[in-house]
């Protein structure tokens, strides 16, 4: 064997051992129960119930993504909630093949046919849609057309100033919801819950879970997900 063959497979069998269950280190890993956030939840829950659309932003790795994952998920039946990432989806075809319902055997539909379908969905069921980093949608009319049509919107962003981004109308129909950096006690509880879930117990202690959360002060103190990989 070669020796860097040697030391990938030997770092393997190490990480084998620490890792209980990587599936609580993934991105996509939604957590049961979010940490430090209970007045995030209650607000955009709130305005998801009272139909009320939401601009959701703070920094990079502040769980704004996770947040609302959390929250469509504890919505009732009667929502038909659908989270959007435009980095993926950032046309307004794509946007819309993921909000509106698939057609029994339709297999190409225009966006017009797409609209008309969910102008009709609308009226007995109540769309919420997530445009996570809406910034990076090409056409941002989109947002209008969902707020005219009835959807409630939950906009994500990273930046403040993508609120420019859009028009005053629009804007006077949004909530805002700031959400701040976690502080690195708050990041220390994170990642100590997450380490509960993951590692082998004998891996780590305390002392390392604080120093690390410490560490991500002051520039990333808020970015959990770097914390917890
Ligand atoms: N309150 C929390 N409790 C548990 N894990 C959290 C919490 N907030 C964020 N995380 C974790 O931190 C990481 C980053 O969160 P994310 O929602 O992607 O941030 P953002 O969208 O603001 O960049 C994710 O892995 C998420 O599971
Ligand atoms: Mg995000």
């Amino acid at each position: 064997m070669h020796v860097k063959d040697l030391k990938r497979s030997s770092e393997h069998s190490i990480m084998s051992k620490l890792i209980v269950e990587p599936e609580y280190l993934s991105e996509s890993y939604l957590p049961e129960k979010l940490l430090h956030r209970d007045k995030e939840i209650a607000e955009l829950l709130g305005n998801a119930r009272n139909f009320v659309s939401t601009l959701v932003y703070g920094p990079y790795g502040s769980g704004k993504s996770t947040l609302v994952k959390y929250v469509f998920k504890s919505l009732s039946g009667k929502f038909v909630p659908r989270y959007i990432d435009c980095s993926i989806y950032p046309t307004t075809y794509s946007v819309l093949k993921e909000v509106v319902p698939r057609g029994p055997l339709i297999l190409a539909r225009s966006n017009y046919e797409l609209i008309k379908e969910l102008k009709r969905e609308v009226k007995d069921k109540r769309f919420i849609v997530c445009l996570d980093g809406f910034e990076k949608l090409r056409e941002k009319d989109l947002i209008r057309k969902l707020l005219l049509l009835g959807v409630t919107l939950v906009l994500v962003t990273d930046e403040e100033e993508n609120v420019s981004l859009i028009t005053d109308d629009v804007r006077s129909r949004l909530g805002v919801l700031r959400v701040n950096p976690y502080t690195s006690e708050q990041v220390f509880d994170i990642l100590k819950a997450r380490a509960e879930k993951a590692l082998v117990r004998w891996s780590y202690t305390d002392d390392l879970l604080r120093k690390i959360s410490l560490g991500f002060l002051p520039v990333n103190s808020t970015n959990c997900m770097k914390a917890s990989v």
